[in-house]
């Protein structure tokens, strides 16, 4: 794992873009980009859309899966990840709806999609390169503190902080859902390469356990020690908690 300081957080988001897009061409075609959701990858999204809008980048064969969703939200609720996805991700970098995967939260059986979403992934090839943020209890995904680090995607309970963290995104904390879809840590981490990103003083605790603390299923983060193609991209106020 690889540790990149920068001075503020548009230069983590460039660092980051110039790093997807280099793995991106290196693993193509047909690149298969793992994408997260929520405030941390959004300048990285807006990185890379300038370069594809400029014609510098195209995207078009890319396959992308997203690491997470929420449970029971109604079809095209705005803060469902197919949404958030399809706002932030698919159409800025002009991807292929088609090729873009998002654990199916309203299936019936729930047991069933995780295990059809890993098979997914497989027969994409696996992902080429991960992006990722972390919550500032370290998790990952929404692997929340106590996930096996040999996980896969499967249910996970949401913790009373995850679901305080995401009520900004909804209009008042108990309409944060419960549950999620998520990619397991094993998911994650067969990943060929991980970007991790993370900005502002609110990570720096989390930051700190993923990077120097032992690797440990209560900061789920920390497993990317053992990644070694991870790379994690912060702002001087995420690392302002390394020794
Ligand atoms: C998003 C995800 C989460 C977020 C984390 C940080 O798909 O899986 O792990 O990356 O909660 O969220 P932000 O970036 O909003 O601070």
């Amino acid at each position: 794992m690889e540790v990149i300081i920068c001075p503020d957080a548009e230069a983590v988001a460039q660092l980051a873009a110039a790093k997807v897009e280099r793995v991106a061409r290196d693993r193509g075609p047909e690149p298969v980009i793992g994408v997260a959701t929520g405030s941390s990858p959004v300048a990285l999204y807006d990185a890379l859309a300038a370069r594809v809008a400029s014609g510098e980048l195209d995207l078009s064969d890319a396959h992308a899966f997203a690491l997470d969703e929420y449970v029971g939200l109604p079809p095209g609720h705005p803060e469902s990840y197919a949404e958030v996805i399809r706002r932030t991700v698919t159409e800025p970098l002009r991807l292929d709806p088609a090729r873009v995967h998002v654990p199916d939260g309203r299936a019936q059986d729930l047991e069933a999609a995780a295990a059809a979403y890993e098979d997914a992934i497989a027969a994409a090839g696996g992902v080429d390169v991960q992006i990722l943020g972390i919550g500032s209890n370290g998790h990952v995904g929404f692997n929340e503190p106590t996930s096996s680090l040999a996980s896969r995607t499967r249910i996970k309970t949401l913790t009373a902080r995850t679901r305080f963290d995401n009520a900004r995104f909804f209009a008042s904390a108990d309409e944060v859902p419960t549950h999620c879809l998520t990619q397991g840590l094993g998911t994650i981490m067969a990943a060929h390469e991980v970007v991790l990103v993370a900005q502002g003083d609110g990570k720096a605790e989390a930051i700190a356990g993923l990077v120097e603390g032992p690797v440990t299923a209560m900061v789920p983060g920390s497993v990317l020690q053992l990644q070694r193609r991870a790379t994690v991209i912060v702002d001087e106020a995420a690392a302002s908690g390394l020794r």
